[in-house]
């Protein structure tokens, strides 16, 4: 995963579940995602530059263009075919919501659903790409859980008098997520009052969490002046303990709030969430007997248990289209 905003000048360098591969932007402005290895002679594809929308080899100039075609072998003299094992194996990539998405084998489901993103009363902010030594499934875990709000979130919004988590029904959200719905006391200070638009000490937001397979936790939160601020939260794993985040906000506000300010809130949130998860060693077990759950994890169970049944290549029950921009 990576911004789109990344790949303006130079290919960029990323891991996915352990393997190293290389994206660029190409002659039709389309993305292309390929193991970062040049077919020659293994040099990583990531180090050479882009020339006119081909990919250069550093190491020899071999040069790729749109669907990984090697179009260019410096060496070879005229009328010599490029070797038909010199075009690269791409893997599945997509451009959404500011955002590269990749897949490198066949995809079991599709991008969410934003329907925000469409519509002109809301805008959309995007923040920088953060690798976190943390496991992407405690990070899912994190974002579905509301029980740590008091304790973790104490420096932005948790309040500690407020641990009660109110009976949790799970169901359907709109746009193919699932998850529950609910109401949570905050504390909008400084920051938070400057993100809510609302001077009240403490505010009461109505909220729906879910989750779209595999790791997208999508938060949406409704404040009393009719703010809407939607929350797509994006964990990639690297390899099992290292792990992608980023997150996408769209808001229905009147677009005065400087960017920089709207994000800085959920920034600090994020830096919280960092803070713990990156002192929870190892992965979560997806085996929901193997840890004690309560009633407020019960978003966090069924996400497990429908993760390990798309794992186990189980139909689907969580459906989102698929499709690129
Ligand atoms: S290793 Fe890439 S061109 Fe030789
Ligand atoms: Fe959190």
């Amino acid at each position: 995963m990576a911004r789109s905003v990344d790949l303006a000048r130079d290919p960029a360098a990323v891991t996915l579940l352990g393997d190293a591969y290389v994206i660029w932007r190409d002659e039709n402005g389309g993305v292309v995602a390929a193991p970062d290895r040049c077919p020659h002679r293994e040099a990583p594809l990531s180090l050479g530059r882009l020339v006119g929308g081909h990919l250069e080899c550093a190491y020899h100039g071999w040069r790729f263009g749109a669907g990984g075609h090697c179009v260019l072998v410096p060496s070879a003299n005229e009328g010599v075919p490029v070797p038909p094992k010199a075009h690269l194996s791409t893997v599945h990539a997509a451009e959404r919501y500011g955002l590269v998405w990749m897949c490198p084998g066949e995809p079991a489901t599709g991008i969410p659903d934003i329907p925000y993103d469409a519509d002109p009363a809301y805008r959309r902010l995007n923040v920088d790409v953060e690798q976190w030594q943390a496991s992407v499934t405690r990070m899912t875990d994190n974002f579905l859980d509301i029980s740590h709000f008091p304790f973790v979130h104490t420096g932005t919004f948790g309040r500690a008098q407020d641990t009660h988590v109110p009976k949790i029904e799970l169901g359907p959200l709109e746009d193919g997520f699932f998850g529950y719905r609910y109401e949570v006391e905050v504390n909008n200070d400084a920051l938070g009052a400057s993100a809510s638009g609302l001077a009240a000490k403490v505010l009461t937001r109505r909220m729906t969490t879910g989750f779209h397979l595999p790791f997208t936790v999508r938060s949406t939160i409704h404040y009393e002046n009719g703010l809407d601020h939607i929350l797509l939260l994006l964990s990639t794993p690297v390899d099992d303990l290292t792990s992608l985040f980023t997150f996408v906000v769209w808001r229905n506000d009147d677009f005065t709030v400087p960017t920089d300010e709207v994000l800085r809130f959920d920034k600090a949130i994020g830096a919280e969430d960092r803070r713990m998860l990156e002192r929870v060693p190892g992965v979560l077990p997806l085996d929901a007997t193997a840890l004690v759950s309560v009633q407020a994890d019960k978003a966090s169970v069924e996400w497990r248990r429908r993760l390990v049944a798309m794992l186990e290549g189980a139909p689907l029950p969580v459906a989102a289209p698929a499709g690129t921009d």
